[in-house]
């Protein structure tokens, strides 16, 4: 039987999030500060091949669920071979994508037939202006061709929104209704202002308790006893429609007490927590020629970094100083 990795609060890793790179076709603007710059050597990025060893070792230290984010994972080459190379790893029960959908047409089919399980789409707006001012440019419809491709081949679909104060608050319904008709479980995504994106959008949260008092008036919502604990999104099922609804609220129903994970970035640190700096360097071991062993030592020590959770609220939303961007959510 392959060993356990726990925190100092016994709380044991499953996840792993790796972002696969910090660029993207978008620019949201509860992600994307106005000067973020892409432009990297190619060799500070990890290699896919790099990548599937960090894994491996993940999974030996009972890591079982994989999801890979960005910026725009697809934006990548070769990402269907990168789920082929995980799904083949002994111990990883999952392997998810996170993604602005907009590559989904080209890709979607290749990503399903390398083993993806599942894809969650953001999709903040049906609205093509409102859709537009938040991610940067016309892209609604790329998106919704996105969500089609996904649905076609098969792959299970999650629909993200992050309601942003006076721009796409109001379509919290729609959305929801979007949602159910296809039987696509929508999740509404407190807004936390993070890194430099917290300047030039301020007081932009809609706390999770008003969203779901607005969808009260069309669905019957009832607490989803199946989620596991760990989830970020508490459920809700309308008992009349089956509907499913989401909502992760970090700023107001914190969900730290049950974590289970860890982040890799694009650049190979290992990150106990979303909003805490600290970070484990594996890109440096890695290329140095560490083994397995080295490597788990390295998880190890992120582990035992991994603090209790952020103490952050509405009324005092201090996030990380990193943008959300390079951390890929
Ligand atoms: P599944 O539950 O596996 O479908 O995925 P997920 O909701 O964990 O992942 P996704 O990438 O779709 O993230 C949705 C939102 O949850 C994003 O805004 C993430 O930033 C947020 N999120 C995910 N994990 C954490 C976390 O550990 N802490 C906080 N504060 N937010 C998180
Ligand atoms: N606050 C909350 N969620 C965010 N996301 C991106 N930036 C933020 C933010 N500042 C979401 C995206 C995507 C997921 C990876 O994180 O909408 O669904
Ligand atoms: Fe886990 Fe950190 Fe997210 Fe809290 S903020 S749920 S500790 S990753």
């Amino acid at each position: 039987e392959s060993a356990v990795l726990v925190d100092r609060f016994d709380r044991r890793f499953r996840s792993l999030r790796v972002s696969l790179t910090p660029a993207c076709n978008f620019a949201c603007v509860y992600c994307r500060p106005a000067d973020h710059r892409t432009f990297q050597h190619g060799s500070a990025l990890l290699s896919l091949g790099e990548i599937a060893r960090v894994v491996r070792t993940a999974a030996g230290l009972g890591f079982r669920k994989v999801r890979l984010t960005g910026g725009e994972p697809l934006v990548r080459p070769h990402v269907p071979d990168l789920v082929a190379d995980l799904k083949a790893i002994p111990g990883i029960a999952e392997v998810a994508l996170t993604t602005n959908g907009s590559l989904l047409p080209r890709h979607a089919g290749r990503l399903k037939s390398a083993g993806l399980d599942r894809v969650n789409v953001s999709l903040d707006s049906l609205n093509r202006e409102a859709a537009a001012k938040l991610a940067g440019r016309d892209v609604l419809a790329e998106v919704l061709a996105g969500l089609e491709a996904a649905a076609s081949t098969g792959l299970p679909v999650k629909l993200n929104v992050v309601p942003v104060r006076g721009v796409n608050d109001h379509e919290a319904l729609d959305l929801a209704l979007y949602g159910a008709e296809r039987g696509w479980e929508v999740r509404f995504i407190e807004y936390m202002p993070m890194g430099r994106v917290a300047q030039s959008l301020p007081d932009a949260t809609v706390p999770t308790a008003e969203l779901r008092e607005r969808l009260a008036e069309r669905f019957d919502l009832h607490p989803d006893p199946s989620v596991s604990a760990s989830d970020p999104a508490r459920r809700w099922v309308c008992r009349r429609t089956g509907a499913r609804v989401g909502f992760i609220s970090s700023l107001t129903e914190n969900f730290c007490g049950a974590c289970d994970r860890m982040r890799l970035t694009a650049e190979g640190q290992l990150r106990p927590c979303l909003h805490q700096d600290a970070g484990v360097d594996v890109r440096g071991p890695l290329r140095a020629g560490a083994d397995d062993a080295a490597l788990a030592v390295l998880f190890n020590r992120a582990a035992d970094a991994k603090w209790a959770g952020h103490e952050m609220t509405a009324a005092e939303p201090r996030f990380s100083e990193r943008d959300m961007i390079s951390l890929g959510g």
